[in-house]
């Protein structure tokens, strides 16, 4: 595998760290881009982010995927359920991020795709939301 192929997998609660660095990183960096803020969430403590990251089988579908090249996260999109038996089917892409210096080279369609592919093995699962900003 070439050196700079990202390396797509699911972020576990020892990922936390890296994840909240870069999470914030993204939250700072493009404020229009999320629902949460650097301000609200800084003040988070780094057991948030490792429950957040944590596998829940009441939640099953709730997770983050990283993008790794080397032992580097560059890149991040996760998945969140609905859970009330009317809109079980139905979940939210989130926290979609690819560092500047990994941009522009794929890492982020790489990201996508895992996800959509995650997403289709899950039996309940049936359909996607996906928020963008106008601009
Ligand atoms: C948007 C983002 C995730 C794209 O990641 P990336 O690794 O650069 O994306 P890729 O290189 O895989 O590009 C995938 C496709 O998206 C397009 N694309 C990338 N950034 C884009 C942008 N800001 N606006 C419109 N299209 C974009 C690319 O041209 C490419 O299209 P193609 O397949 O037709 O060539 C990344 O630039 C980012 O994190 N931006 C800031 C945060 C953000 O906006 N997050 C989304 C919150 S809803």
């Amino acid at each position: 595998m070439a050196r700079d192929q990202p390396v797509i997998r699911r972020l576990m609660p020892d990922d936390a760290g890296e994840y909240r660095t870069l999470r914030l990183r993204a939250l700072r960096e493009h404020p229009d881009a999320f629902t949460s803020s650097f301000e609200e969430e800084q003040l988070r403590p780094l057991a948030w982010a490792q429950a957040r990251l944590r596998p829940d089988v009441e939640r099953p579908h709730d997770f983050f995927l990283g993008a790794f090249i080397g032992d580097e996260l560059v890149g991040m999109v996760g998945l969140q359920g609905r859970y009330r038996p009317k809109e079980r089917h139905n979940a939210a892409v989130v926290g979609m991020y690819v560092a500047p210096d990994a941009a522009g080279r794929g890492v982020g369609g790489a990201l996508m795709r895992e996800l959509l592919a995650q997403a289709r093995a899950l039996p309940d699962l049936e359909q996607l939301d996906l928020t963008v900003t106008q601009g």
